[in-house]
């Protein structure tokens, strides 16, 4: 006799939030992005503690650092803007450098900033349902382009861990809003 079990986790697929008992919820606000935004004067008008963007994660087992696990992640990105520079997260490297991750796209539209750290980036388009790969050794970065969330699922190594780098300094470039539409400049 095999017992059956129900997932401890639901994604609900509208919202792209998550549903269960074991999650948690990290918030990046606009006073921990003092160094990313390039409109300095900008952001010091804004309120700090104003929220960019969350990601929930499921509460499992595993501790980043550890090899052979996986953690599974949801980013809410929030709409607007610093100065004329889309939200967007602080992007990282992973520790592990050469370990690649998954995202997808759940609710939103936005941007994928890829770089590679030696002067080549590139821009995917985020949507619902968007599958994006991203390799190993390359810096990534979720940018809002939209009227509403951004809501965007992510699995990764829990060997992989966070490199926040100095800021701006992992990419070259920056997404603005001109009209009703974006431009891509160098950082
Ligand atoms: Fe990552």
């Amino acid at each position: 006799m095999i017992e059956i079990q129900s997932s401890d986790t639901i994604l609900d697929l509208k919202s792209g939030r998550l549903i269960g008992s074991h999650l948690k919820r990290t918030t990046t606000t606009i006073g921990d992005l003092r160094n990313y935004f390039k409109d300095r004067t900008a952001l010091n008008r804004m309120d700090p503690d104003q929220a960019v963007y969350w990601v929930e994660m499921e509460e499992n087992k595993q501790k980043e650092g550890e090899e052979g696990g996986l953690f599974f992640g949801i980013s809410h990105l929030c709409c607007g803007t610093v100065g004329d520079e889309f939200f967007m997260t602080k992007g990282h490297v992973h520790n592990k450098f050469d370990t690649a991750e998954y995202y997808w796209g759940i609710k939103g539209t936005g941007l994928l900033l890829l770089d590679n750290l030696k002067g080549s980036s590139r821009l995917i388009e985020v949507k619902p349902g968007a599958v994006l790969y991203i390799p190993g050794r390359t810096a990534h970065r979720l940018i809002n382009i939209g009227n509403e969330e951004l809501a965007v699922g992510a699995v990764w190594q829990t060997i992989s861990g966070h490199n926040y780098g100095r800021g701006a300094q992992l990419f070259h470039n920056r997404v603005t809003k001109v009209g009703n539409s974006y431009q891509v400049t160098e950082a």
